[in-house]
């Protein structure tokens, strides 16, 4: 389900992508390179942030978004390249299934380091371009798990998901006004993070889980780039401190 407008409404925007090189990210980028905008793009995965960039345009960066260094450093190649920081996206995270019982301190501090800390330090160190620029926006990546309890077996994904939640929130009242801060919250999208469970064989897995969905269906990537186009976009002008719910009707299921 492609969705390639190629209205123009990104032109002039300067938008860091981070988590580039894969899913949401991946198709994120490639919406917003239609639309017109200037990219750098970050990953852990060096290969995949190159990769993204080749196909996209703009510059790939090989960054871990735990490493503050990486992250500070990151910011400075992207305001220099780009001329300027209007737009931050944050798509980098990891999802590791597993019962409070089953989660282990090394996993749970893994899922709160990438998912909740790596958020924080994002915004913290785009947010001075981000000023300077005016008119910015940054669009975290929540998730429906951090909105309403989606069922067993995520309790510290879900715990990092609330916290970005929290997170972006209380931002977007300290940025106000200069920048607009928004988090938007997917249910199961069909992307690398979730292949064993919608890809399993025997189609069991899958089936149990669209059945929550109103809609009966995983998303594509590119249903929540979309959202992520829109509130990027001048179309979202109003918008600011929203967590939006992009999960075929789960959360109200
Ligand atoms: N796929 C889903 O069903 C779903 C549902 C709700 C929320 N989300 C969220 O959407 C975001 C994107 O998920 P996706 O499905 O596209 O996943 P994905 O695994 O396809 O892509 C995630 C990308 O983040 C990168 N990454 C991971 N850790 C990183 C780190 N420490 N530093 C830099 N980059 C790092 C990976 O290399 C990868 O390119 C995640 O935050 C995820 O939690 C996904």
């Amino acid at each position: 389900m492609a969705i390639h407008n190629k209205a123009g409404r990104l032109v002039g925007r300067r938008v860091v992508i981070a988590g580039g090189g894969s899913g949401i990210g991946l198709a994120t980028a490639g919406l917003f390179a239609s639309e017109g905008a200037s990219l750098v793009i970050l990953d852990r995965d060096a290969h995949a942030a190159q990769a993204a960039a080749a196909s996209c345009g703009g510059k790939g960066l090989a960054v871990d978004i735990t490493d503050e260094q990486a992250v500070a450093d990151a910011f400075a190649t992207a305001e220099d390249v780009l001329g300027g920081i209007d737009g931050l996206v944050n798509t980098a995270g990891v999802f590791d299934p597993a019962t409070v019982a089953d989660t282990d301190l090394a996993l749970w501090a893994r899922m709160m380091a990438v998912n909740l800390t790596g958020t924080y330090l994002l915004c913290r160190h785009a947010l001075p371009a981000l000023r300077r620029a005016g008119g910015a926006t940054i669009v975290t990546l929540g998730s429906a798990t951090g909105l309403l309890p989606t069922g067993p077996g995520s309790a510290a994904y879900a715990a990092s998901k609330g916290g970005v939640i929290a997170l972006s929130r209380s931002l977007a009242a300290e940025a106000a006004p200069g920048v607009r801060v928004n988090c938007v919250c997917p249910g199961m999208v069909d992307t690398p993070m979730t292949k064993t469970v919608l890809r399993d064989p025997s189609g069991k897995t899958k089936r149990a889980i669209i059945g929550n969905y109103a809609l009966r269906r995983a998303a594509d990537a590119d249903e929540i780039a979309a959202a992520i186009l829109f509130l990027t976009s001048s179309e979202s002008s109003f918008i600011t401190g929203t967590a939006l719910a992009v999960d075929g009707g789960r959360t109200f299921h």
